[in-house]
């Protein structure tokens, strides 16, 4: 892993820090209930004056957790839990023997990896957004500033004017992370621009997708360096105060941006006066509802306000009139947090990294059949072979790949062939996806592309807004055909009539939730059209997904007539003797495939 500040040895006063991961993921997992045991075997063996254990924001590796590394030797512990601590504390914390049976295996039969850094999974990545994941307490703000924290607001502040900033902001290339990509040094210089003595700056940390959980994982991991963020643009747009937008369902993440916003206002980093200077900046936390249609910034300006949060057709941009109908900037939570590091750094060393339109690196939250379930953050080009194979370890359980979806529900599914692909906006706009915030699904041969379609066509119909009937009824349109293949009910004429009504969506609707919601069914249809011709030609589901087009029937000559299936089959649908074949009534069979998953011996297939 190249992390693009130095790296901290452990605090010089302890012998050993054990930094356990506080994100979401490893809560989840009881990583908190780890920790305290751990206090407790620590102080019960002595080693408080010897051992500091430190709680961090998320480390990335969200499936394995809880998950903790043992500085300053790095090595890494995974899924642990309370049972194991008395023997992990004995082994390697009081005789220096690291405890094996702890630690990463990347494949079944392979050799365990002791270190972090070893593991493909954090050494291929490079961190500039999350260089700080793992290594600091989000909830002190000494750590953040012993890691160079609010260096760049200070320098900001002390000696360079407004314009300057905005420069250096243009020079790096830095585009919005929130999925559209237009360049932030650009839009600041709009909104420093507008007329207008009040004006506002918002952090967008709806983050709606399904399966993406970046911004909540930066915030929590190092909420400083958004607010460091903010304040910078805050300074260089001329604004007084400024706003979080997070949504409700993100506690920890909330906590931990009161906690941050609390301790910068008692260190001078916000309020009246930062640093000295006669610059004033201020905060508020917003917690949004949750629908996805917030994320989209005239949505979430209404919700803010305490309207409905609808879109509304745009210009005036935000920048000419946004919040309040004041001149307003609104970035996402990881264009936010890049700006410090492109102040310390400089605009050119940025603009170094990436490809030729889009530079920096992406944060990804790689999930579905993939091994290495987890946040990544790779330079912008980097394939996507690399990202799920390098880094995400491949397709789970020895699968064969069929697609990855990037861009969120209205993202596109990219077939096997475009996986040496180098990512960037634009090369993903041209294969008919979307960057969106860097949701990545992985999917295996298992998925039925028709099916995804209609599960992303579903999400959508149900948040989109309402307001324009493009959307609306469009969506629900192509869901309710799409649907109708997945049942066995297509007719022949309706691909054209999805290309249609796709196009008609996308060219009509008033915000891009319609704009951009026809991707899953465009994308499907350009790189699996066989599918769709199957469902509705042959009447078969090919990955034996849609329920109504399969049947399961049991293999004579792989059954060993263990009876497993019998017994679980809740419809009492399966019939034979101990030790013979057993028979599905295929009347009877509700295809919920409790057998096929029961089966060890791979003996149930599907029709
Ligand atoms: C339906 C919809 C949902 C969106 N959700 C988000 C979101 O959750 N977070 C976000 O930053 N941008 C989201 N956006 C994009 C925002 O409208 C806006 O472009 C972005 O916040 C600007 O910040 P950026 O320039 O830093 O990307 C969404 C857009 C649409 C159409
Ligand atoms: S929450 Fe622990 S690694 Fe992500």
């Amino acid at each position: 892993m190249t992390d693009d500040t130095a790296q901290t040895q452990a605090v010089k006063t302890y012998r050993l820090q054990l930094l356990i991961c506080a994100g979401t993921g490893c809560v989840s997992n009881r990583s908190f209930e780890v920790r305290d045991v751990l206090l407790e075997e620590v102080k019960k063996q002595n080693l408080s004056d010897e051992v500091e254990i430190v709680a961090t924001g998320c480390q990335g590796f969200c499936a394995q957790g809880p998950i903790m590394i043992v500085q300053p030797d790095g090595i890494f512990y995974q899924m642990l839990t309370v049972d194991e601590i008395p023997h992990l504390v004995a082994e390697h914390l009081i005789k220096g023997r690291p405890v094996e049976k702890l630690m990463y295996v990347p494949a079944k039969g392979e050799q365990p990896i002791p270190k972090l850094s070893d593991i493909d999974f954090f050494s291929k990545q490079r961190l500039i957004v999350l260089k700080n994941r793992g290594l600091i307490d989000p909830e002190k703000i000494d750590e953040y500033i012993a890691r160079q924290g609010y260096k760049a607001l200070a320098k900001v502040v002390t000696s360079m004017s407004p314009e300057e900033v905005i420069e250096v902001l243009k020079t790096s290339g830095l585009r919005g992370r929130g999925g559209a990509g237009f360049g932030t040094g650009l839009k600041w210089e709009l909104a420093r621009k507008s007329p207008g003595d009040t004006k506002y700056i918002i952090c967008n940390a709806d983050e709606g997708d399904p399966g993406a959980f970046m911004d909540r994982s930066i915030v929590e991991s190092d909420p400083h360096a958004v607010l460091e963020g903010m304040a910078i643009g805050a300074y260089a747009i001329g604004v007084g105060h400024g706003y979080v937008y997070i949504r409700e369902e993100y506690p920890l993440a909330t906590k931990r941006l009161h906690i941050a916003i609390d301790q910068a206002r008692e260190y001078g980093l916000l309020g009246d006066g930062i640093l000295g200077s006669d610059f004033s900046f201020d905060l508020t936390v917003h917690r949004g509802a949750g629908a996805f249609v917030c994320g989209e910034e005239t949505s979430l300006i209404g919700s803010l306000e305490g309207r409905t949060p609808e879109p509304r057709i745009r210009p005036p941009f935000p920048a000419q009139s946004g919040l309040w109908g004041k001149p307003t900037n609104i970035n996402n939570v990881e264009t936010w947090a890049n700006v410090p590091v492109i102040i310390n750094r400089g605009g050119q060393w940025f603009a170094s990294i990436g490809t030729e339109s889009s530079k920096g690196t992406k944060v990804f939250s790689v999930v579905g059949n993939v091994t290495n379930t987890g946040l990544v953050e790779v330079p912008m080009g980097t394939t996507l072979r690399e990202i799920v194979y390098d880094i995400g370890g491949g397709v789970q359980d020895g699968k064969k790949f069929k697609a990855v979806q990037t861009g969120g529900p209205s993202g596109g599914c990219i077939p096997e062939s475009l996986m040496n692909l180098p990512i960037d906006y634009e090369r993903l706009a041209e294969i008919g996806s979307i960057m969106g915030s860097g949701g990545l699904i992985v999917m295996d041969e298992e998925t039925c592309m028709v099916d995804m379609a209609r599960y992303f066509l579903d999400f959508l119909r149900g948040e989109s807004c309402g307001k324009c009937t493009t959307c609306r009824e469009g969506i629900a349109a192509m869901h309710d055909i799409v649907a109708d293949i997945c049942n066995g009910e297509g007719e022949p004429g309706q691909i054209e009539l999805l290309r249609d009504l796709a196009e008609t969506v996308g060219d009509a609707s008033l915000c891009a939730l319609g704009g951009t919601a026809p991707n899953p069914v465009l994308s499907t249809l350009r790189y699996f059209q066989d599918e769709y011709e199957a469902h509705i030609n042959d009447k078969k589901c090919p990955a034996g997904v849609c329920r109504a087009l399969i049947h399961y029937r049991i293999d004579a000559d792989k059954c060993k007539g263990c009876m497993l299936c019998n017994k679980q089959c809740p419809q009492d649908a399966i019939s034979g003797e101990v030790k013979e074949p057993q028979v599905i009534d295929d009347e009877a069979c509700i295809k919920c495939g409790v057998c096929r998953e029961s089966c060890k011996f791979d003996a149930v297939l599907i029709e």
